[in-house]
């Protein structure tokens, strides 16, 4: 099917762009011998997970336990869950993913981990785990000088098995200037240097030394003692990327369809892609680093400043002209891929300009209702 027979707005994943950013940070990690166990929160995708397992990835970094149980029924082995549990539905739902496959979650609370030992004595099973370090992000888990402390206190747990460690670079997302990415990646390096030498030193065997993040990902390659990575959304790429990276919009395969459907006056547009398809963010992490809510491919001159829910404002930049008018089709790539791919239902798979391919968004929260009972 031709793109233009289809009703916008819609998702599309350029193919071609996709395989080539999948086969890219797959044979980075290969040959710099570490295992890519990607972020699927990105694409929630079983069909998109394939790829990236077809491909040579070992495991799965999961967003939610929705996805780390789509991914456990679909088969795969090595599933870590990013975030720690601190209620009985968790619980329940970690307890029960460590019986079916090498499911490893992370902690970071003296109380999470209580609970979870309680739920997972009762269930007479073990759930391994890796403490979550602090490298910069300021989000979840301890400074390398905290972290021994904090993996002694759950020495006493014991249905809980310690794998190592594990992190995420988000304050890189606050770089403005791709030059400046060597500073957030030295945070994190230095950090896991520090953390994995005192916890060695202290007698903890670490099987696991786990990180990840697109922008952080070439020096994250070279890192001492990291052994698995965790990047995400390098899949489709973004605006945001762009930005602080430098990754050209050419490698961005993620990208709205959309029609332009009015022009109430000269140099104002609406499009039919709003904040339900584009997402509002204008960063990651609740940065804004973004002015505008999308690049607007070949058309360099427009902007889309304004999103409502169903519908788009575009404007036309000060000293500029265009050609556009009302029933032309646009593509626009989102600030963060991650949103708008957790916005819509499927991708449309486009390869020139045919549609070749439908691929389900089949993993966000809640679409299958498994955990649902009353
Ligand atoms: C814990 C964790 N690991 C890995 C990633 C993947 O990072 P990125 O999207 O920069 O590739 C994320 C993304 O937010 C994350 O939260």
């Amino acid at each position: 099917m031709k793109k233009k027979f289809l009703q916008t707005p819609a998702t599309f994943v350029d193919k071609n762009i996709m395989l080539t950013n999948l086969r890219n940070i797959q044979k980075k990690a290969d040959e710099c011998g570490k295992q890519l166990w990607p972020m699927i929160k990105t694409h929630k995708s079983l069909g998109i997970a394939r790829m990236q397992y077809d491909l040579g990835a070992t495991g799965f970094l999961a967003g939610t336990l929705d996805e780390c149980e789509a991914l456990c029924e679909e088969g795969y082995e090595n599933i870590m869950y990013a975030y720690p549990v601190a209620d009985e539905p968790g619980c329940r739902r970690v307890v029960s993913l460590a019986k079916k496959c090498n499911f490893i979650i992370r902690l970071d609370t003296f109380e999470g981990a209580m609970r979870l030992n309680e739920h997972a004595r009762k269930a007479g099973i073990k759930v391994q785990y890796t403490i979550i370090l602090n490298s910069g992000g300021n989000r979840f888990g301890y400074t390398a000088g905290e972290i021994t402390a904090f993996a002694e206190r759950l020495k006493p747990f014991s249905q809980l098995v310690f794998m190592g460690i594990s992190t995420h670079p988000g304050h890189i997302y606050t770089c403005k200037d791709p030059k400046e990415l060597y500073k957030y990646i030295e945070d994190e390096k230095t950090a896991i240097k520090e953390a994995v030498e005192k916890l060695t030193a202290a007698g903890y065997d670490l099987k696991i030394v786990s990180t990840g993040s697109t922008p952080a990902f070439e020096g994250e390659t070279r890192m001492e003692y990291v052994n698995i990575l965790h990047p995400g959304v390098y899949v489709f790429n973004d605006c945001l990327q762009s930005s602080i990276s430098g990754i050209p919009y050419e490698s961005c395969a993620l990208y709205i369809y959309t029609t332009v459907i009015s022009s109430p006056k000269q140099g104002l547009y609406i499009c039919d892609a709003g904040s339900k398809c584009i997402g509002l963010d204008k960063g990651a992490h609740g940065n804004s680093l973004m002015d505008t809510y999308g690049y607007i491919k070949e058309h360099d001159e427009l902007e889309l400043f304004s999103l409502s829910e169903e519908v788009g404002k575009i404007r036309v930049k000060a000293g500029k002209s265009t050609n556009i008018k009302v029933g032309d089709r646009l593509e626009i790539i989102p600030n963060h891929a991650c949103s708008a791919a957790n916005l819509t239902g499927c991708y449309f798979v486009t390869e020139g300009e045919n549609i070749t391919n439908v691929i389900k968004n089949d993993m966000r929260s809640n679409s299958t209702l498994k955990n649902y009972y009353v």
